[in-house]
């Protein structure tokens, strides 16, 4: 199935007119959506559609796939996030469908008369063509996950804070089929569910898998998310989509009356419950471990590896770090760390790096890891600039540089290496949130 030249040039034409619009369709494509078909609220984030972020991230991707369908390669690495990002979060060809219908209505309403049948029918046609790339995709991935294809009931059994500050803290998770686990690769990460009392729908949420693979349980690492401040967030309220974390009402009345000292902030749902309320013994649920950001340990180059993370971003770093050294073949690794106070798993890199040559740590004290992942100010080149080049493998060709942390810290460092004339087709980012990364220059 292609679009014929006829169709792609209707959808080119009314592509400006709903990039102009795009807010405007995700709001009222979610809403309706939400609002006729309630069950899909236990599959998305609240949070994410309060802020805009998620339908924010559908609608860019649609138009910029319509915009490409002629050089779709173009594409690749963001269909492949969000397919691996589905089969994480068990989303269903018939789950197509609800959005096929939503979606083109809301194009609709926004090119009101110019969406002629034979517009809609160009766009549908178009639709159809990127959910047949994404569910194909995912049906391999299914296809991959074996037998474990649904959520899987879990326990934890052990619970370590990370930090002196207790404000990152590991979970090993075991199933409670006791089932031996599947392994992964180094860098993926499982979506958690959750029911979570006075709230209405399940909790999904990712979480990198932060230890070695192991037949009886996964580790993950969580951190306190203390809640972004409103001035700093994309904050888009568009009305009640879910029964989502309320602002606490100490918070509002002591910013309404102090604004610029204490502001009101929204602490994160689920890293908190986990934190101060989920006990060894409680449940939890599994998908499958997913993801594109992981580090091929089969590189025949034996490349060098840079693991640069902020806080709780060397989560999915830590098994990578693992697995090159548990292979003992020499492939070089530089472990560069940032952090606000404690840096997580510090004391275990140093006891790795101690018995191999090839494996160099760097630890930065920084303000970086005190915050969200969207709104941080930072000054982590001034200290990441104090690098040597050694470090950093600037020079060598094949290097592979896998960064992760807040947003603005991933742009600083992507930016020094692209500086540094490291091709981009080197460096991955993981995205702690919605959508794909996109460096600002
Ligand atoms: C691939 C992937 C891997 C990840 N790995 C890890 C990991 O290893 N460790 C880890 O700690 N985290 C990880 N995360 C992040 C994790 O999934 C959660 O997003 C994080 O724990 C926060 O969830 P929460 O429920 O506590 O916060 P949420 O309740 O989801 O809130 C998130 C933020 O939004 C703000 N907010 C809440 N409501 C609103 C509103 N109405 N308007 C504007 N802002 C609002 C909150 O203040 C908060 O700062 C990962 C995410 C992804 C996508
Ligand atoms: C062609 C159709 C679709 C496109 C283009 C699309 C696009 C996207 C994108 C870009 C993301 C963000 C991925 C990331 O984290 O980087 C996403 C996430 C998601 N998608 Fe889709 N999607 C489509 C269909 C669907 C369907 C049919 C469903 C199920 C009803 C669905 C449910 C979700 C959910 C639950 C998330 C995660 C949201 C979150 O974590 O807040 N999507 N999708």
């Amino acid at each position: 199935m292609t679009l014929t030249k006829r169709e792609a040039e209707l959808v080119n034409e009314t592509i400006p007119a709903l990039r102009q619009h795009g807010e405007h369709i995700s709001t009222v494509f979610y809403k309706s959506m939400l609002r006729d078909h309630p069950e899909l609220n236990h599959y998305f984030n609240s949070v994410n559609m309060h802020t805009g972020r998620q339908p924010r991230a559908l609608t860019a991707l649609i138009l910029a796939f319509a915009s490409n369908i002629v050089n779709i390669s173009e594409l690749t690495d963001k269909l492949e996030r969000v397919a691996q990002k589905h089969a994480s979060l068990v989303i269903h060809p018939e789950h197509y469908e609800i959005v096929a219908k939503y979606l083109i209505r809301a194009f609709s309403a926004v090119l009101g008369p110019a969406m002629t049948p034979e517009v809609n029918a160009a766009w549908t046609k178009a639709y159809w063509l990127m959910a047949k790339m994404l569910t194909g995709r995912e049906q391999i991935i299914y296809k991959d996950f074996g037998a474990w294809t649904e959520f899987r009931p879990f326990t934890i059994a052990t619970k370590t804070p990370e930090t002196s500050e207790g404000d990152i803290v590991s979970f090993t998770l075991a199933p409670v089929d006791g089932q031996p686990l599947p392994p992964f690769k180094p860098g993926q990460y499982v979506t958690v569910r959750l029911r979570i009392r006075g709230h209405k729908y399940r909790q999904l949420r990712q979480y990198s898998i932060s230890d070695a693979p192991r037949p009886d349980c996964y580790r993950i690492t969580v951190k306190r998310d203390i809640g972004a401040q409103p001035d700093t967030i994309e904050s888009r309220q568009f009305g009640p989509f879910d029964d989502g974390p309320p602002i606490s009402s100490a918070a509002s009345s002591a910013s309404d009356s102090s604004i610029g000292s204490v502001r009101p902030h929204r602490p994160g749902l689920v890293s908190n419950i986990l934190i101060d309320d989920f006990q060894v013994g409680d449940g939890v649920e599994l998908t499958h471990p997913a993801g594109e950001f992981f580090l091929d340990t089969n590189d025949p180059n034996n490349s060098p590896v840079i693991l640069i993370s902020a806080g709780v971003g060397s989560a999915p770093l830590y098994p990578m770090l693992k697995a090159v050294s548990e292979q003992g073949i020499g492939r070089p690794v530089s472990w560069i760390q940032a952090s606000r106070h404690d840096a997580p798993f510090r004391e275990k890199v140093e006891k790795i790096a101690a018995q191999d040559p090839n494996i160099r740590v760097k630890f930065f004290r920084s303000r970086l890891a005190d915050g969200d992942v969207i709104s941080l100010t930072s000054r982590f080149h001034e200290d990441f600039s104090g690098l040597n080049w050694e470090d950093l493998w600037l020079t060598n060709n094949l290097a592979q540089y896998f960064v992760c942390g807040p947003e603005k810290f991933m742009n600083e460092i992507g930016n020094h290496l692209l500086k540094n004339r490291v091709d981009s087709s080197r460096i991955r980012y993981e995205l702690y949130s919605v959508g794909s990364f996109e460096m600002k220059r």
